[in-house]
């Protein structure tokens, strides 16, 4: 049996011939669904605002099949349209369309709302809510053409108010009006459009921000923090056709922790 925990569930070609386009793919979260999306046959673009790591990421990801492509496009910040607009030219040209569209790009601190300048909270606002609206805006004609299926990602910090993040739950609260309307006004040009809500998830960036080194294992219903794994079966199964009466939904992967309410 494959080593791969995505060929354990899914078909090797699920994905054959078919093009994603990642903005964040360098982040840990996003790079293990750009993997799983490369395993089972989808070339990949991983966009990002550094080169460095997005070259970096897209030669991991070259190492993995051979009859696909990743490619890595930097100098793209998702708050400006024209630099998305850039990279999707790119990835056209280079790999021939786009099907998928994980809309990865964050930003996220811990602040207090005395401390969160202005500046500071349309920083986080424009990163993710902007930068996810521009991303699809700027692959709307290959969504078209290809009955493309988008990705937002999204969180559980606004279904009830989480301290300290103000700027993030506000974003978020946006991306998921922003993916219902999409999942309406682009249904009837054959475009899905889900969004993936993650909880705390271990050995990211995020999780580290947020669990201020104590341990949240126990206060999960699942009593496990989440991986990266659980991330990315989810966006598998959201981008196939087992998921093609889907659209309009978020996916929370959190193990049930929300359900906890905010101060556990
Ligand atoms: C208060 C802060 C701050 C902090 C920055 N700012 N960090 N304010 N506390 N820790 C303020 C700055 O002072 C400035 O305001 C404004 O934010 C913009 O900061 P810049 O550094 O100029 O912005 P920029 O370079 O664009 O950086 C964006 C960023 C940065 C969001 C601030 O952290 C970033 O790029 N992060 C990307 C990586 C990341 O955060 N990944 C984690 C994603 S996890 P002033 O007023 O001074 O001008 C996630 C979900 C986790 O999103 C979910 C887990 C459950």
């Amino acid at each position: 049996m494959s080593s791969s925990p995505f060929l354990r569930v899914w078909q090797p070609d699920l994905f054959k011939d078919k093009v994603a386009f990642v903005t964040g793919g360098s982040g840990t979260i996003c790079k293990r669904q750009a993997e799983a999306l490369v395993t089972l046959g989808c070339s990949v673009a991983i966009i990002g605002r550094n080169s460095e790591k997005a070259t970096a990421a897209a030669s991991e990801l070259n190492q993995i099949r051979e009859d696909v492509r990743a490619i890595g496009i930097g100098d793209c910040d998702v708050r400006k349209l024209d630099d998305l607009v850039r990279a999707v030219k790119k990835t056209v040209d280079e790999l021939g369309r786009i099907d998928f569209v994980i809309c990865g790009a964050a930003g996220n601190f811990i602040a207090d709302f005395n401390s969160l300048s202005a500046n500071a909270f349309k920083t986080v606002v424009d990163i993710d809510l902007l930068g996810s609206f521009n991303t699809v805006k700027a692959c709307y004609n290959e969504l078209k053409k290809n009955k493309g299926v988008v990705l937002f990602v999204s969180a559980t910090f606004h279904y009830y108010g989480v301290p300290f993040q103000a700027h993030v739950g506000a974003a978020k609260a946006g991306i998921d009006a922003l993916s219902n309307a999409l999942a309406v006004e682009l249904g009837p040009i054959g475009v899905r459009v889900n969004a993936i809500a993650p909880g705390a998830i271990g050995n990211t960036e995020g999780y580290r921000k947020l669990s201020s080194g104590s341990p949240m294992q126990k206060k999960i219903p699942l009593q496990k923090l989440g991986s990266t794994d659980d991330i990315a079966q989810a966006t598998i199964f959201l981008f196939s056709n087992a998921a093609q009466y889907i659209t309009g939904t978020v996916q929370i992967v959190d193990g049930g922790f929300w359900h906890m309410g905010p101060l556990v």
